[in-house]
């Protein structure tokens, strides 16, 4: 139970520096929120979006899940999608992989039946439709990392064309998605590539090698 109370420790103390810092920071949240990012990113405990980004409560809107996959099935994120785009109307849209990510090694590997090995169908799919390349890489790191890159771009495609951004960028609405991957070796984001409204789809190029 220890490690239980000093979350809600910490919890205490965090709102106590905030309000010390700024004693309306916890007011001007309590009625609306209006950010600027959705951000869709692996659920890894050490890829903490709104820390590595120095976001402030409201800034991000925020759906993670294993190897940060986008299913057009998936009740879950196009909910989270359909409110970020036609509610809180935010500007930018990113899918966030990053360096040794667990789940991608396990599309690469093959993880065991059950929950996870279903839910990296997507990943697995990524990484039969690029085989040729994977395979020409050594086995590990690199093979892996190239399909972390490979699959935030693939799942990219997948996000440009759920009905909520295809509406939107219909609409003539300034939305833009980013596919970028995070470094955990320094803790640098890289962006790896970006759709448009008037991005074709069928061309979007396979991003450069970052995860070196
Ligand atoms: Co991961």
């Amino acid at each position: 139970m220890k490690e239980v109370d000093q979350l809600l420790l910490s919890n205490r103390a965090w709102a106590a520096e905030m309000l010390h810092e700024n004693p309306e920071f916890f007011n001007r949240n309590i009625n609306w929120q209006r950010p600027v990012f959705l951000w869709i990113g692996c659920s890894d405990s050490r890829v903490a979006p709104d820390q590595m980004t120095q976001s402030v409560p409201g800034g991000l809107f925020v759906h993670r899940n294993i190897a940060n996959l986008v299913y057009p099935d998936d009740r879950n994120l196009m909910a989270v999608l359909d409110y970020a785009v036609n509610v809180l109307e935010v500007a930018h849209i990113v899918i966030c992989g990053h360096y040794g990510c667990g789940g991608i090694q396990a599309a690469l590997d093959g993880a065991p039946d059950g929950a996870i090995a279903n839910w990296l169908e997507h990943a697995r799919q990524v990484r039969d439709d690029h085989e040729a390349e994977l395979a020409g890489l050594p086995e590990g790191e690199q093979r892996v990392n190239r399909l972390v890159e490979i699959n935030v771009r693939d799942q990219l495609l997948h996000l440009a064309g759920t009905p909520a951004v295809q509406a939107a960028f219909a609409a003539g609405k300034p939305l833009l998605l980013h596919g970028w991957v995070y470094d955990l070796r320094d803790g640098h984001i890289k962006p790896l590539v970006r759709i448009d409204r008037d991005t074709v789809l069928d061309e979007v190029p396979k991003p450069e090698r970052v995860l070196l």
